[in-house]
Formats: C-alpha cells, structure tokens, sequence
C-alpha cells in the first residue's frame, strides 16, 4: 500500500494540505492526524508540517515530545491553537505537506484550520450518537466552503468488529449526502497504544490518504 502512495504523490501538482477535525471530544482526531502524517513522511520526500491546534490538549505535540529521538526529523510538529492559525501556517512559508489537527470545541480554530488546507477527514464512530452530532463541524466547514473548495471526507473509526452499525451509519451519512470514506480504522490495540510511538505500521492509513487524494483528482 505504501508503494502506491508513493506513487500517487510524487504524480501531485501540489503538496498535501489536510485538516483532520471533528467539533465531537475523543472521535480519533489526533490518532488520525499523527498517522496521516506519518504516512506522508513515509511516502514522500517532501517536508511534513503537523500542527496541533488544539487549544485543551496538546496530544498530537506530546505524542511527538514521548516519540523523542524516533520521531522522524521531517516531520515538524507546532503547537499552534491559535486564533490566528491560518496567518502563521501561511506565514511559515512551509513548502511541503500540511496536516492539521483541531481540537473538539473550536469552531472559530477549524475554520482557519480549513482556510490553508484543501482537504477535510471527519473522524466519527458508527453509532447514532456521534452520527447525528455531525452537523456543528458541516457548518464550520461550509461556511469556509463558500469561499474555496473543501473536500469533505468522514472516516469512519474506532470501529467494532461484526456490527451492524457500520452499515446503518454509512447509509445516515449518504443520506446527508456526505461522502464517507471506504476505509475505516477498527477498534483495536494497535492504534490506541500507539501514543507516543512511531509505528512501523501505519494500519489502514496510508489507504485513508489515498482514498481522500484519490477523490479530488481530476
Ligand atoms: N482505531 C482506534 N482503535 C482503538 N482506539 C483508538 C482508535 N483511534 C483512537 N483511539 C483511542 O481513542 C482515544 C481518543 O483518540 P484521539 O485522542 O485520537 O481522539 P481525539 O478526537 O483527538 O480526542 P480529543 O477530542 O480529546 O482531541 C485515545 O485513547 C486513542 O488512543
Ligand atoms: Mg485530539
């Protein structure tokens, strides 16, 4: 899967610019956006930014900091949960890849997250709960949509095996015209111990990157 990554994005025109971001507490954000990622610094040769714009916690930094001397050096991490996000990541003058993470509660953070990326992953579990507490994060990102072109991707994950849900939450999203990624992350040990590591194996989310660039190539 790696190898096909590659492939995909050396044949891009532009580097990777992603926000993973869910207005919904403890859906997957940070564990996506360290694994996206990852994934990028693995498959390609450019340079990754990863900002952490989570104004409560600051798990995608600290997963970096406990990573220490195994975290990839072309991985820069900024802690930047600021109201200003989108002026400092265009400030950076970063030429390579942009993956953001936002935190739960900040509409106002999401949308500049959302001014400086072109794509936008939607962690959410399926279940009825969090299916229905989707629409605060439809709203950030249409009124950032107005103005640019956001392509919108829910990622199904925490996932429980041999459950109907999936299935009914899936139909929901169609139902809301929302397009949901065929890949979703399951529920398993692998992804929730991976805090604070740099794994070897980065699961289903190489296939979540290409599925999300896959969507918007013409
Ligand atoms: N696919 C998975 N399988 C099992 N556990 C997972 C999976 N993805 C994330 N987790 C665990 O679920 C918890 C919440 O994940 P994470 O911190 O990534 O969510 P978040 O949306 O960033 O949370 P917050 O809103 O607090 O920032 C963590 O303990 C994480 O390890
Ligand atoms: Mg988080």
């Amino acid at each position: 899967m790696s190898e096909q990554l590659e492939q995909l994005l050396a044949q891009l025109d532009e580097p990777v610019q992603v926000t993973v971001g869910a207005l919904k507490g403890g859906v997957g954000k940070s564990t996506t956006a360290v694994h996206l990622a990852l994934a990028l610094a693995k498959c390609s040769p450019l340079p990754v930014m990863l900002v952490d714009a989570d104004p409560v916690n600051a798990s995608t930094f600290e997963w970096s900091e406990f990573a220490g001397d195994d975290w990839p050096s072309s991985v820069t991490v900024n802690y930047w949960p600021s109201a200003n996000l989108a002026k400092r990541v265009r400030d950076s003058r970063h030429t390579g890849h942009v993956v953001i993470d936002t935190g739960p509660s900040d509409p106002a953070i999401l949308r500049q997250a959302l001014m400086v990326t072109d794509h936008l992953v939607v962690p959410v579990a399926p279940t009825p709960a969090e299916v229905s507490r989707i629409r605060p994060t439809l709203e950030a990102a249409a009124e950032v949509g107005f103005n640019r072109d956001i392509s919108l991707n829910v990622l199904f994950t925490r996932v429980k095996p041999n459950t109907r849900s999936l299935r009914e939450a899936r139909e929901a999203m169609e139902e809301q015209g929302l397009h949901a990624l065929a890949t979703a992350v399951p529920f398993v040990l692998q992804y929730s111990q991976a805090f604070g590591t740099v794994p070897d194996d980065l699961g289903v989310y190489p296939t979540v990157l290409i599925e999300t660039l896959e969507r918007t190539r013409a």
